[in-house]
């Protein structure tokens, strides 16, 4: 029987089932933990990485490994190392010439192979790297955008083992969606970052650092936020995906203020102050009503990030967006404001305080923690105080990332 063959109708309804599921992830982040938790799910594999097409070089870009970060996958997700699109690497070599590779032990790699394998991953963490199915990221256009490896196959005894023609298969079949996905999501950041830019044109604080960062904290404080109220694993992925793209657009009605008022370097007088709080009315009015659900999660940020808790925040109960803007009405208080508007508030006030800026240097960590800790029922949702603590680790790893 051919290998073919041996896919059964239950796995294939399976496998076309998390392909087109892949399709709704806006995110590339989210996307990325995604596809490697459901490749090496398909080949029963402890470990997997992505590396990414940039600039004409493979960029490490995720890792999830079991044995060593058990049960942490989101935590590893920031990698950086990177390597030529060549025959002398693994991934190179799938990425160059469109090959999967089904290696038994990569550290008996015979002398005739082009390829070597690369021991400092395995060296600096102790672990050991045995099998591998290394299966480009290539489109139907047939454009490829980065390399999946799926590292050691475990048999029922949790042994490990070499991967089998079946895991190639289902992996290559898969690997072929993920690459449309990773494309699509891609596309959608280079998007926003575009129309970030032109924000940034008239406001420089406004840098595509800044909002990726704004984006990554907003949705693990979500996630956490989430979590905690009792949210179903599903609901959960789906929105936090939306709060991660949604969240970068913020202060994308920035574009509606004017230059005099965003770069001027003293105070606001009453009038500009008042001008410049229209960015949130501007930003909600570029997200149609009645458009999707992105539309709608990027009109509540916008409208509302600058909202406080104890209702002291702006542009308050107005009566329509639509109407002229003649300045803040009474603010909105508690959940008056919606939930990732809450999330996105704390997110926004972290990074432009301990980050530093044209105007004024980044406050000491602790000074920032120590606001937030006060602010907890006053500025921001005590809630969401709480969630932003439960994930500081990866709110570093955030940081760390976007740091450019
Ligand atoms: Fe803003
Ligand atoms: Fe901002």
């Amino acid at each position: 029987m051919s290998a073919a063959l041996e896919v059964s109708p239950p796995l294939l309804a399976k496998l076309t089932a998390l392909s087109g599921d892949l399709s709704a992830t806006h995110d590339l982040d989210l996307l990325l933990n995604r596809i490697l938790s459901e490749a090496r799910e398909l080949a029963s594999a402890e470990a997997g990485s992505i590396f990414l097409l940039q600039e004409g070089r493979l960029r490490f870009c995720y890792v999830q490994n079991d044995l060593l970060y058990p049960g942490s996958a989101p935590a590893r997700q920031y990698v950086g190392e990177e390597m030529a699109v060549d025959q002398s690497s693994l991934a190179g070599f799938a990425a160059a010439t469109g090959e999967t590779l089904v290696i038994d032990d990569v550290y008996l790699l015979g002398p005739e192979r082009p390829y070597v394998f690369n021991r400092s991953f395995d060296e600096a963490s102790g672990y050991r790297t045995r099998s591998m199915l290394v299966a480009p990221l290539t489109t139907s256009q047939g454009r490829n955008v980065g390399v999946l490896q799926i590292i050691n196959a475990k048999n029922a005894q949790g042994e490990v083992v070499p991967f089998g023609e079946r895991e190639k298969l289902w992996v290559k079949f898969y690997a072929h969606h993920a690459a449309m996905a990773v494309e699509r999501a891609q596309l959608t950041r280079e998007l926003i970052l575009r129309m970030i830019s032109i924000a940034e044109l008239r406001d420089p604080q406004e840098t595509g650092a800044h909002v990726n960062r704004v984006g990554g904290y907003a949705a693990e404080i979500f996630e956490a936020w989430a979590t905690a109220r009792g949210a179903g694993a599903e609901e959960i992925k789906k929105r936090k995906d939306l709060i991660r793209v949604a969240a970068m657009l913020h202060d994308v009605g920035k574009v509606a203020v004017s230059d005099n008022i965003l770069k001027k370097p003293g105070r606001l007088d009453a009038a500009e102050f008042q001008a410049m709080q229209y960015h949130t009315v501007a930003g909600a009015r570029l997200f149609k009503e009645t458009g999707s659900e992105l539309d709608s999660v990027a009109r509540d940020i916008a409208l509302n990030h600058h909202e406080r808790w104890d209702g002291k925040g702006y542009p308050g109960r107005l009566p329509g967006l639509e109407a002229t803007w003649r300045g803040p009405a009474t603010g909105k208080k508690g959940e008056e404001s919606p939930p990732e508007a809450r999330i996105t508030a704390l997110a926004d006030v972290y990074d432009a305080l301990t980050e530093a800026r044209s105007y004024k240097e980044a406050w000491p960590e602790s000074r920032v923690l120590d606001l937030i800790n006060q602010e907890r029922g006053a500025q921001f949702d005590p809630e969401v105080v709480d969630a932003f603590f439960a994930v500081y680790d990866l709110i570093q790893l955030v940081r760390g990332r976007f740091h450019y």
